[in-house]
């Protein structure tokens, strides 16, 4: 019994990592803008931005960023502000700030040598299980698992599994399975399928199963389950947290402050928020500053992994320029300069929004 019970599970393995780099070498992504060669910097650059953040919207912000810090060593030169700036838009700007330092402190105590190790990447800050199989497979060619959401999709699919996979036993099987399954040889078309097809066949909603190089041995499609496999915890409904943004003008310029790194958009520049109308009252009473014209504009909503944000801005004209807000230093910026800046995309979307006439000026 055991001995073909292995023979059986081996053959499903060597098959299933067969469809899949067959299936991605002939229709696979194959140009995409990190494939083009295997410098680990570059690799790693796009793990990350890829963490968290779809192909698509990477594609635009990849090339420029590698304009700019085109290495390791020009990246560990790079102030905090230079690569936020970069990073504007992109959002979970804290895999900015991580890579920043991953990279000052391999210059430094590394000799600027990227890791090519398990252990060496996992001790980077923003690198994980799954970045670091990835980063592994596709910058040295080393047979190392990945499990990112596409992935958990497709093995949860494949063997039908219909728990939660947001269990902790759900994830460490899935974890077994990816590594069970690693072909020995072609490691890099296998992990790109992987990711392709979770991408583009095995999707969350209509999954294109009659494309899928998996269909004849694939679980879920044989059971008809595909719209319950992989099974989601229910979703409670997203909060909404309502908050407010001075914007103070004088002379064309705008002010705003850096915001705090303990909470959302650490690092990044933006106009003072405060969570109450009250509140917003206390500050334009402020003494210094003598607000006039003051008015509501139109409201932006934001939304984060955990909530809604609706942010309600108020414009205030200020006859000075304080060097200080509410105990804050804070920073005058043209429009322009302010549209350029280390901003977040619902701050360019305020300002796009609500005071186009002034940038256009
Ligand atoms: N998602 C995570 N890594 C990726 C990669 N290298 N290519 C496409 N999508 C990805």
């Amino acid at each position: 019994m055991l001995p073909q019970d292995h023979r059986q599970g081996h053959k499903n393995m060597t098959s299933f990592a067969n469809q899949i780099i067959n299936w991605q070498v002939e229709h696979g992504r194959n140009h995409l803008p990190w494939q083009k060669d295997n410098d680990p910097y570059r690799i790693w650059l796009s793990e990350i931005m890829l963490q968290q953040t779809g192909v698509k919207t990477v594609q635009r912000f990849y090339g420029k960023f590698l304009d700019q810090f085109p290495c390791l060593s020009s990246l560990s030169r790079a102030t905090e502000d230079e690569v936020l700036r970069k990073w504007s838009g992109l959002g979970y700007y804290r895999r900015a700030r991580n890579m920043l330092s991953a990279a000052k402190n391999i210059a430094t105590t590394k000799n600027g040598k990227f890791p090519n190790t398990y252990e060496g990447l996992m001790a980077l800050p923003g690198v994980g299980r799954s970045t670091a199989g990835a980063i592994l497979v596709f910058a040295f060619g080393k047979n190392y698992p990945i499990l990112d959401g596409n992935v958990k999709r497709v093995l949860a699919r494949y063997f039908c599994i219909e728990s939660p996979l947001a269990e902790g036993a759900v994830n460490k099987k899935l974890w077994q399975l990816s590594e069970q399954l690693l072909p020995k040889d072609n490691i890099q078309p296998y992990t790109q399928g992987l990711m392709d097809l979770g991408a583009t066949i095995c999707t969350k909603s209509k999954p294109k199963c009659h494309l899928c190089p998996l269909r004849r041995r694939c679980k879920t499609l044989k059971e008809g389950k595909c719209l319950v496999v992989p099974v989601r915890k229910k979703k409670s409904p997203t909060p909404v947290k309502e908050t407010y943004m001075l914007i103070t003008v004088n002379n064309g310029y705008l002010m705003m402050e850096r915001r705090d790194y303990k909470g959302v958009w650490g690092g990044l520049l933006s106009f003072p928020e405060i969570g109450s109308q009250e509140q917003i009252r206390a500050w334009l009473a402020d003494s210094d500053f003598k607000f006039i014209n003051i008015k509501y504009l139109k409201s932006v909503t934001h939304i984060f992994s955990h909530y809604r944000a609706i942010i309600h801005p108020i414009l205030a004209e200020s006859e000075i320029k304080g060097k200080t807000f509410a105990g804050q230093s804070v920073f005058w910026l043209t429009y322009q300069d302010a549209l350029e800046a280390a901003i977040p995309a619902a701050i360019r979307k305020i300002i796009r929004l609500n005071l186009q006439d002034l940038v256009d000026h």
